[in-house]
């Protein structure tokens, strides 16, 4: 069986003010809950927006105490501390951890009996279309959180807290909101890094074992997107800002309907015990991904119709592989390709190559890739991209 999910509605290039005033009348909804981070809280497109809100008579209560790596807590404390009975639309203004707490948020107010570890894809949470709806508005141009039915939250396990990723088709949002004067608040670098880690959700999603003809288009567009607007939106020009947006939550679409692959499989572990952002780790590996899943008959072709789509569509030089069109973005982006240009240290890191490539080979993300790497495929890699 193959199921599809995305956002009931995406709406991009919008003044994220005028979309949400129009929510509120069409569903007649006066009582908004916005979950943001501090950063986010303290730029004017944030306060522009909730001082229009507030001057149109709607009630607006913030949250924005939401750490990079929110713990599943977190949602209850934003339930007994602000009381929630009343909320009939909750905005999630933020990138992944907002999106991700929001996501469980709404649950939790519909569901207080469903513990938020029991919530699966195999529940029947009988939430959709229920007050309060679900609105997100991205900050960045990667996560797919807005477009998907996942989430990724900490908790604790034997003590410890470990990352905790589930999902359910009832978790998508109601709609996406793609707003680029929030986009504009991002830095070039983390701009850059997000939009990799989109683009490399296409570029896995569309060789994953798991994927799909609705996932290859729709990937296959959204790359081009990233591949064509990335250079220009770093230098926040409005149209590429306006289309690297919509290419993330086209990503996420793609991505969460496929699963991804070895790319993720080793950032994972990297990310954790060298403290790189996510975006870092899986820009470094994914060239050397790409050329090791080459060999798969099928990846290549897949990988073939984004490098002749860029080609034939949109006038890029022709090259050999993919692999080259991705090093010429990170060129002109100026994205590093090795783990020695972000100072890792290369003692710590050769020592610690068993433990990641044991990690990775044990990552949930690693049974989509096209080829199944052995142990010393994988440290070949990381060998390479240090
Ligand atoms: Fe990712």
């Amino acid at each position: 069986m193959v199921t599809f999910t995305f956002p009931r509605k995406i709406a991009y290039n919008v003044n994220s003010l005028e979309e949400l005033l129009n929510i509120s009348s069409i569903f007649n909804l006066k009582n908004f809950l916005i979950i943001t981070d501090k950063i986010i809280e303290k730029t004017d497109a944030f306060k522009n927006m909730k001082e229009g809100l507030i001057k149109n008579n709607i009630n607006v209560k913030v949250y924005s105490d939401i750490s990079p790596e929110p713990n599943i807590e977190t949602v209850d404390k934003i339930i007994d501390l602000l009381g929630t009975d009343d909320i009939d639309l909750i905005i999630a203004v933020g990138g992944g951890s907002v999106i991700d707490v929001s996501k469980v948020l709404r649950v939790k107010i519909l569901r207080r009996d469903i513990k938020s570890e029991d919530i699966s894809p195999f529940v029947s949470l009988n939430i959709e279309n229920k007050k309060p709806l679900l609105v997100v508005i991205p900050t960045t141009a990667g996560t797919g959180s807005d477009a998907s039915f996942a989430f990724v939250l900490k908790i604790k396990e034997n003590g410890n807290e470990i990352k905790y990723a589930s999902g359910n088709y009832e978790l998508v949002p109601y709609e996406t909101i793609l707003d680029i004067s929030f986009l504009k608040t991002l830095p070039k670098k983390q701009m850059i890094i997000t939009a990799i880690d989109g683009l490399a959700n296409d570029i896995e999603g569309i060789v994953a074992i798991n994927t799909n003809p609705v996932t290859e288009g729709i990937a296959i567009q959204s790359a081009r997107m990233f591949f064509k607007y990335l250079p220009k939106a770093i230098e926040y020009d409005e149209e590429s800002l306006s289309y690297l947006h919509l290419a993330a939550t086209l990503s996420g679409i793609a991505f969460s309907n496929s699963g991804v692959g070895l790319v993720h499989a080793i950032a994972h572990p990297l990310g954790s015990l060298f403290n790189i952002p996510h975006g870092m780790a899986v820009a470094i590996i994914m060239p050397y991904v790409i050329d090791f899943n080459y060999r798969d008959e099928n990846a290549k072709k897949k990988y073939d119709e984004i490098k002749t789509s860029l080609e034939r569509l949109d006038g890029f030089d022709v090259k050999n592989t993919l692999t080259e069109h991705l090093i010429d973005l990170y060129r002109k982006v100026g994205q590093p390709l090795k783990l020695r240009e972000i100072g890792i240290n290369e003692n710590e890191y050769k020592n610690k190559i068993n433990e990641i490539a044991d990690l990775a080979l044990r990552d949930s993300d690693l049974a989509f890739n096209p080829i199944m790497p052995t142990l010393e495929e994988i440290k070949d890699i990381l060998n390479k991209i240090y």
